[in-house]
C-alpha cells in the first residue's frame, strides 16, 4: 500500500522560533488574526506578548481564550461567532493540544460550514480550512503539527476523532522558551502523551520507514530527557529536547496513526473529563501487554530505545521489557496509579469499551480486539 506524509509545509523549532515565525507569519499577507488560547496563558502574559510581537508588524488579533482543557462543540462555535464578527481572515492557536484542537475546528468550520459535528471521522471535509498558525507551548500533543482534531460533544459526553488532512496548519513553531515553568504534572502527562504517540504509531499497521524512524528517535529522547524536564521546569535544554521529540512523535502517528490507547483515553476523556495524557500513560502498559501478542519484536524495539538492555532477550522477553520501562517513566514523573485514583467508574467499563470500539484511532492497532477484551483491559488499568 502506499504511504502518504502529511505534515505542514513550514515548521519552526528551538530557541527563538517565535521571533522567527513571526516573519514567517508576515510573509502569507494576513492581516487580522483570531488568536484562540485559553485563560492561563492570558494570564501570565504569553497571549500579550504575541499581540504585540504580532502588532509591531501590522497584524491585528482578536483574542478567543474561551478554550476549556477538553474543548467542546460550544468552545469551537463561541470562536466561530467571534471569527465572523471580526471578520478575520487566519486563525492563529497558542497553547497546547486544548487551543490547538478548537482552533482548528473553528478554521475547518470558517470555510466547510455546516457544524463540527458533520466532520467527525476520517476526511470527511472538502475544502482547506481557513489558514492556521500554530504556536505550541507543551511538549506534547503535537497537535501544532497534525491533521487530527479532538472535540468533546457535550450531549453525547464522547470525544470525537476528526482525522482531516484540511485540519493541517501551514506553520507549526515549537520555542522551548514558551514552554518553560509549566507545572510539572502538566509535564509529566503531556510527555507521556508524546511517549504514547510514538509507541503507537510504531507498532501500528499503517506503520512505514519513515514514521519508524521518527517514532525510535522520540522514545528515545523522551526516555532520556522527560524526567530532567518534570524535575526542573526551566531546564531549556531538557525543554528543547522534548520539544523535538513531540514532534518526532507527531510526524510519526500523523501518518501511521494510534492504536486502542488513544481509542480508550479518549473516552475517559469524553465521560469524566480527565487529562488526555494521564488517561494514555495508564492505559499504555496494558494494551502493549495486549498487543505483544502479535507486535512482540516491536515492542522489543521500544524497550531498547527506552535504555533497556535486550542483548540475549526473546522477544517476549523484550516487549515485557517495555512494559517494565514504561511503568517505571511514568512512576518517576509521579503519574497517578490506576484508573481507580481517577475516579473510574467500574459500571461505565461496558459503555467506555463500546464507544472505544467506534474511535477511529483504535483502527490501526495491531490486533483488532472484541468488547469483551477491551473491557478487559480498562480492568486491567483500575
Ligand atoms: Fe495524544
Amino acid at each position: 500500500m502506499a504511504a502518504k506524509f502529511f505534515i505542514p509545509a513550514v515548521n519552526v523549532l528551538g530557541q527563538g522560533a517565535l521571533d522567527d515565525a513571526i516573519g514567517d507569519i508576515c510573509t502569507l499577507g494576513f492581516k487580522h488574526a483570531l488568536l484562540v488560547t485559553d485563560q492561563p496563558l492570558v494570564d501570565i502574559g504569553l497571549v500579550t506578548q504575541v499581540t504585540s510581537k504580532l502588532q509591531q508588524q501590522d497584524i491585528q488579533a482578536t483574542v478567543f481564550a474561551g478554550v476549556q482543557p477538553n474543548p467542546t462543540v460550544a468552545n469551537v462555535n463561541a470562536g466561530l461567532a467571534l471569527l465572523t464578527q471580526h471578520q478575520c481572515d487566519f486563525v492563529i492557536s497558542l497553547g497546547g493540544g486544548s487551543p490547538h484542537d478548537c482552533a482548528k475546528g473553528i478554521a475547518l468550520v470558517a470555510t466547510n460550514g455546516g457544524s463540527i459535528k458533520d466532520y467527525e471521522g476520517v476526511d470527511v471535509s472538502t475544502k482547506p480550512q481557513l489558514p492556521l498558525v500554530a504556536i505550541n507551548t507543551t511538549a506534547g500533543t503535537a497537535s501544532e503539527m497534525t491533521r487530527f482534531c479532538i472535540i468533546t460533544d457535550e450531549s453525547r459526553h464522547i470525544k470525537m476523532a476528526i482525522v482531516d488532512k484540511n485540519t493541517t496548519p501551514v506553520l507549526s513553531v515549537n520555542d522551548p522558551e514558551l514552554m518553560l515553568k509549566k507545572p510539572a504534572a502538566l509535564t509529566a502527562a503531556t510527555g507521556m502523551d508524546a511517549l504514547t504517540h510514538a509507541i503507537e504509531a510504531y507498532v501500528s499497521i499503517a506503520a512505514n520507514p519513515i514514521t519508524d524512524a521518527c517514532a525510535i528517535k522520540a522514545i528515545e529522547l523522551i526516555a532520556a530527557h522527560l524526567e530532567s524536564a518534570v524535575n526542573d521546569g526551566n531546564n531549556i535544554a531538557a525543554r528543547e529536547q522534548m520539544a523535538y521529540a513531540q514532534f518526532l512523535a507527531g510526524m510519526a502517528f500523523n501518518n501511521a496513526s494510534l492504536g486502542y490507547v488513544h481509542a480508550m483515553a479518549h473516552q475517559l476523556g469524553g465521560m469524566y473529563d480527565l487529562p488526555h495524557g494521564v488517561c494514555n500513560a495508564l492505559l499504555l502498559p496494558y494494551v502493549q501487554a495486549y498487543n505483544a501478542q502479535v507486535a512482540a519484536p516491536r515492542l522489543a524495539d521500544v524497550a531498547k530505545a527506552m535504555g533497556v538492555n535486550t542483548q540475549g532477550m526473546s522477544a517476549d522477553m523484550g516487549a515485557q521489557g517495555a512494559i517494565t520501562a514504561i511503568k517505571a517513566l511514568a512512576k518517576a514523573v509521579n503519574i497517578p496509579a490506576s484508573l481507580t485514583e481517577l475516579g473510574v467508574n467500574p459500571e461505565d467499563i461496558p459503555t467506555l469499551a463500546a464507544n472505544a470500539l467506534k474511535d477511529a484511532c483504535g483502527f490501526t492497532n495491531p490486533k483488532q480486539a472484541t468488547h469483551e477484551e477491551i473491557c478487559q483491559i480498562f480492568t486491567h488499568a483500575l
